[in-house]
């Protein structure tokens, strides 16, 4: 069937408020416009940022909303202008764009396109409409991506092109965890041959950020979890050692400092607390430390701290999608992949069918999985 320039009806998880469970329900999918396409999505994973929306922690999202910004899929139809996908082609949305026009695209050392969510909202297209209704009510977009359905439509901005053998229950892990934290090892920090790491925080940004650290060349990777299960995994991705901050009486950042001989060469804070973002600056060495925040705080939250910390040399830096500028960096990360370049095979620790959503998020805050992938 011809479906292009048509309403398609599909199953979609719809967050109609704040703090409630997302409900499928079938939602009416509009034809892309002007520099749009519409993805049918295959494969969509949980992210804790999905979460914290649900739970009301990131201002300026419009409800009710289709989460969801680590899927990947294939183009269904194209929007007038449209010239470099066509359908069929296996994509990923990208939940950081690339315009290629900004300020920011158009200056080698930074991905943060000003499209972005942070800068600008992402609720609805760039024409400031809504592809998505349900039940007679318009539904917001989500980062532009909302891969909780099984078909979106998404500025060709945010959109990759990936290899056309690429195992997509995979692939939609470049859409977020794993681009965000091998690339803040890669390209944020700088890891370099022999040097040592703290990683706070052992989801799947934290591991990729282990699988970054260790293809870097650090010889040393120190894993920091109050939850201990996390650890063997850890290991597995190339921790060298694991530590509970809970089993301290002193602070952790103390304890890191005379592990390592006055501190780390680079700490990493992959959980998104304002605490451990402090801690893990400490962590690191007073002089040539280099700390860099990956999780995403609360939008209210504020950090007070010793400038004496940064005095004495430290730099403290943040990452946003692993610094890679999102369009042309995600095709070759998925294609360094299927190379065997890293394997990232682990960090899936759940396969669900779509319908089982709530279920992915039950096991994302009881903190037995990784990342649970939903198959449509
Ligand atoms: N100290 C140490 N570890 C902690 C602490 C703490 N105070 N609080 C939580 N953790 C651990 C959890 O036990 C968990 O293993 O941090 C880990 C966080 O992992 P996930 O919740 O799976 O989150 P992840 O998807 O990896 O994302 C981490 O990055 O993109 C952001 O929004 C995302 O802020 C989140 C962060
Ligand atoms: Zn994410
Ligand atoms: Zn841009």
């Amino acid at each position: 069937m011809d479906t292009a320039r048509k309403v398609i009806k599909c199953k979609a998880a719809v967050a109609w408020e704040v703090g409630k469970p997302l409900a499928i329900e079938e939602v009416e999918v509009e034809p892309p416009k002007v520099h749009e396409v519409r993805i049918k999505i295959i494969a969509t994973g949980i992210c804790r940022t999905d979460d914290h929306v649900i739970k009301g922690a990131l201002e300026g999202i419009d409800f009710p909303v289709i989460l969801g910004h680590e899927g990947a899929g294939i183009i269904e139809s194209v929007g007038e202008g449209v010239t470099d996908l066509k359908p069929g082609d296996k994509v990923i949305p990208l939940c950081i764009p690339q315009c290629g026009r900004c300020s920011s695209c158009l200056n080698p050392n930074t991905n943060c396109c000003l499209k972005t969510h942070l800068i600008e909202s992402q609720n609805l297209m760039p024409d400031k409409t809504s592809r998505f209704s349900c039940k007679g009510k318009i539904v917001y977009h989500f980062l532009w991506t909302s891969t909780f359905s099984e078909y979106t439509v998404v500025p060709v901005d945010a959109v990759a092109k990936i290899d056309d053998g690429a195992p997509m229950d995979k692939a939609c892990l470049f859409g977020c965890g794993f681009s965000t934290g091998y690339g803040a090892a890669i390209n944020t920090a700088k890891v370099d041959p022999g040097s040592t790491c703290a990683v706070f925080g052992l989801g799947g940004i934290g591991l990729s950020t282990i699988i970054g650290c260790k293809s870097a060349g650090a010889s040393r990777i120190i894993g920091i979890d109050i939850n201990k299960s996390k650890f063997e995994k850890a290991k597995q991705f190339g921790a060298t050692e694991c530590i509970n901050p809970e089993d301290f009486t002193k602070p952790i950042q103390e304890v890191i400092v005379e592990m390592t001989n006055g501190g780390v060469h680079y700490s990493f804070e992959c959980i998104g607390n304002t605490d451990t973002m402090k801690a893990a600056l400490e962590s690191c060495h007073l002089g040539y430390g280099t700390s860099v925040i990956i999780g995403e705080a609360p939008s209210a939250a504020q950090i007070s701290f010793s400038p004496l910390m940064l005095f004495t040399g430290r730099t403290w830096k943040g990452s946003i999608f692993g610094g890679w500028k999102s369009k042309e960096s995600v095709p070759r990360l998925v294609t360094d992949y299927m190379k065997n370049k890293f394997n990232l095979d682990g960090l899936v620790s759940h396969t669900l069918p779509f319908v089982q959503i709530n279920e992915g998020f039950d096991l994302l805050r009881s903190g037995k999985s990784i990342r649970t992938i939903l198959m449509f």
